[in-house]
């Protein structure tokens, strides 16, 4: 039976053996896969995303301004690190909806900082509603609330941060503008 299977699949079709067709379609599947997979870590370099959010300066500008660019310990968080999920599926949903910025950059909906500006707000709500609803999971990534020494904490972060998570919010509830400035006209309700 088996040796009869094992001919068939070794046995030329019309031309090739479906044994030919599964090898050469397995090579190309990891070629396929390979290639994915580079074009997916390209699409979550810094340099990728200053492609496109350079020219309107301010996102790239005020993050190099924050500690998550430079700071004592030398760690940095980039772009993808808090815009684009770690998990594959997560991910893949995002850069599938990134497609939608390929749009808007052709129409140019951001193209010069006042547009940027007037479209901040709008921008910024949808990005804290993904983290509220995610849990802040890429802040979690690097930040683990069970790793974190209160006692090495200023008293104020301390106090805070315990009733806060105690109370059920989250990283982004009390920590917006951490990367960028704050859009105009947004009023902070959380904080405090
Ligand atoms: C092809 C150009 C382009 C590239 C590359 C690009 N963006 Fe964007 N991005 C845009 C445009 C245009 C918008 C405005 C989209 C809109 O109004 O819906 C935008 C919006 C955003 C927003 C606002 C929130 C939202 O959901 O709309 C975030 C956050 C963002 N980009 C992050 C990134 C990150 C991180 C990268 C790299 C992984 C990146 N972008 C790469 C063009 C780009
Ligand atoms: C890639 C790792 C990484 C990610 C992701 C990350 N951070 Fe940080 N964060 C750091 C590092 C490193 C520092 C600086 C520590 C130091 O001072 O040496 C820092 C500092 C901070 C500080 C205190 C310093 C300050 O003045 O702002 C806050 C608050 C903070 N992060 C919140 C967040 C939040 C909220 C998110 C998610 C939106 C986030 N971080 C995502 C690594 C990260
Ligand atoms: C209820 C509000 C609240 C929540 C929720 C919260 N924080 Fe904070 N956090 C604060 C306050 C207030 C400070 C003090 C500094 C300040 O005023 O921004 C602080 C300080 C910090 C600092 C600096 C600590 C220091 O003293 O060096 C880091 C880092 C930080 N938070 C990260 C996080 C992360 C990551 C989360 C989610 C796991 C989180 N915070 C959740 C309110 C909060
Ligand atoms: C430490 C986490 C962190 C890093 C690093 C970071 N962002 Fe953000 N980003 C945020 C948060 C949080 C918001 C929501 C608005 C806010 O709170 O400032 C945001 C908002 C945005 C927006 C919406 C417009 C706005 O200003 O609110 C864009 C576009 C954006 N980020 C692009 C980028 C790009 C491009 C980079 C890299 C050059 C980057 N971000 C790096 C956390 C980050």
């Amino acid at each position: 039976m088996i040796k009869r299977l094992w001919n068939w699949f070794w046995s030329p079709t019309s031309r090739y053996t479906w044994g030919a067709i599964f090898v050469v379609g397995g090579v190309a599947g990891i070629v396929f896969w390979g290639g994915f997979n580079t074009f997916m870590e390209h699409t979550n370099t810094l340099h990728f995303c200053t492609s496109c959010h350079e020219m309107s300066g301010k996102p790239y500008a005020e993050y190099k301004k924050s500690v998550h660019y430079r700071s004592a310990s030398g760690v940095r968080a980039i772009c993808s690190d808090c815009h684009v999920p770690k998990d594959w599926t997560a991910k893949l949903i995002r850069k599938v909806r990134a497609t939608n910025e390929l749009y808007h950059k052709i129409i140019g909906t951001i193209d010069t900082p006042e547009k940027f500006e007037s479209h901040r707000l709008e921008m910024a709500e949808r990005v804290w509603a993904s983290m509220k609803a995610s849990d802040s999971r890429e802040c979690r990534n690097c930040h683990a609330y069970e790793a974190m020494d209160f006692h090495k904490q200023s008293r104020r972060s301390a106090k805070k941060m315990q009733e806060g998570l105690e109370e059920g919010k989250t990283c982004i509830d009390c920590h917006k503008g951490i990367a960028h400035k704050l859009p105009k006209g947004y009023v902070d309700e959380d904080d405090d």
